[in-house]
């Protein structure tokens, strides 16, 4: 086995190669003066099972193609078996033709993945996991980050109740308060198709007296989702409020719009390359390196 990795690895090839013992192949890349992205594996990999690992958070394009251009560069070399490590797999949002005409960018994106010669793709909590199952044509294999997620947040609450902010988050809210040993609920969400703004239930069912609240999610994008599921959450009596996510996008003014909600800390993993170093990021590698 040899592992690739990319200009998006962030960091996890280093830790797989050393965790595995296996050894690391760094893509060579560049950017032509017109913009196009230039890929070079300079080692050969004949008759190896290459792991590429490339995340594609933003410049999600860039990435993506970057990811691409090594599956061909590496198949081209001869590598028996390909696997491509993708942390963070954009466009998983779009698992779906919410409006009539829309692009259904999940599945573009994984054939094109797919046809470039990955035979395997192993990614961390997409957004539907089941889709990314439909619609990549070879072996997926799916990476809980909740183990990584949990050991950072049992540090930061003391009395937790955690809470998803909407019906969709609910199983993996389940999975983290079994590992914080913890209840949990959810509230319900609803979003605009047209302007993407959210707007968040109230939710009289729920009493959060004197209970530090841990809202999860999969990504933080815009933070508009838990910036809202906190207020409401201090509303129903909560002590505390922290957000996790396993992708922490952070866009805009996302971090400022957390705090002036009241959210005292932002969990998130090293999926995504996340700039704000008041972000407390838990390593998801050793939860990748047992897939391998
Ligand atoms: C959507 O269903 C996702 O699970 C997240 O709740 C959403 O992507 C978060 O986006 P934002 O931070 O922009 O509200």
């Amino acid at each position: 086995m040899i592992i690739v990795g990319g200009p998006a690895s962030n960091g996890i090839d280093e830790k797989l190669s050393e965790m595995l013992n296996v050894k690391l192949v760094k893509a060579e890349h560049k950017i032509f003066p017109d913009g196009e992205s230039y890929i070079r594996i300079p080692e050969s990999v004949r008759g190896e099972e290459v792991v590429i690992v490339q995340s594609t958070y933003y410049p999600q394009d860039k990435h993506l193609m970057e990811l691409l251009l090594m599956i061909e560069a590496v198949k081209n070399l001869g590598a028996s078996k390909i696997i491509s490590i993708i942390p963070y797999l954009a466009y998983a949002r779009q698992d779906r033709r919410f409006k009539d005409g829309e692009a259904l960018s999940l599945k573009i994106v994984l054939n094109l993945i797919y046809e470039s010669g990955s035979d395997e793709l192993i990614t961390v909590e997409p957004h539907k996991p089941d889709a990314v199952i439909s619609y990549f044509k070879g072996n997926v294999k799916i990476v809980d980050p909740t183990p990584a997620l949990a050991r950072e947040i049992k540090k930061e609450v003391e009395n937790p109740f955690v809470l998803a902010p909407d019906r969709g988050a609910l199983e993996r809210a389940e999975r983290l308060a079994k590992e914080i040993n913890s209840p949990y609920s959810h509230i319900e969400k609803e979003r605009d198709r047209t302007t993407g703004e959210v707007r968040i239930k109230e939710a009289p069912h729920l009493d959060l007296h004197g209970k530090d609240v841990v809202l999860i999610d999969d990504i933080i994008s815009t933070g508009g989702t838990l910036a809202q599921a906190s207020q409401l959450s201090y509303n129903l009596g909560a002590r505390k409020v922290i957000a996790a996510a396993t992708h922490v996008l952070l866009v805009n003014d996302a971090y400022d719009k957390l705090t002036r909600a009241g959210i005292k800390s932002i969990i998130g993993t090293n999926t995504i390359k996340v700039e704000n170093k008041n972000v407390k990021i838990a390593d998801i590698s050793d939860l990748i390196a047992v897939k391998l």
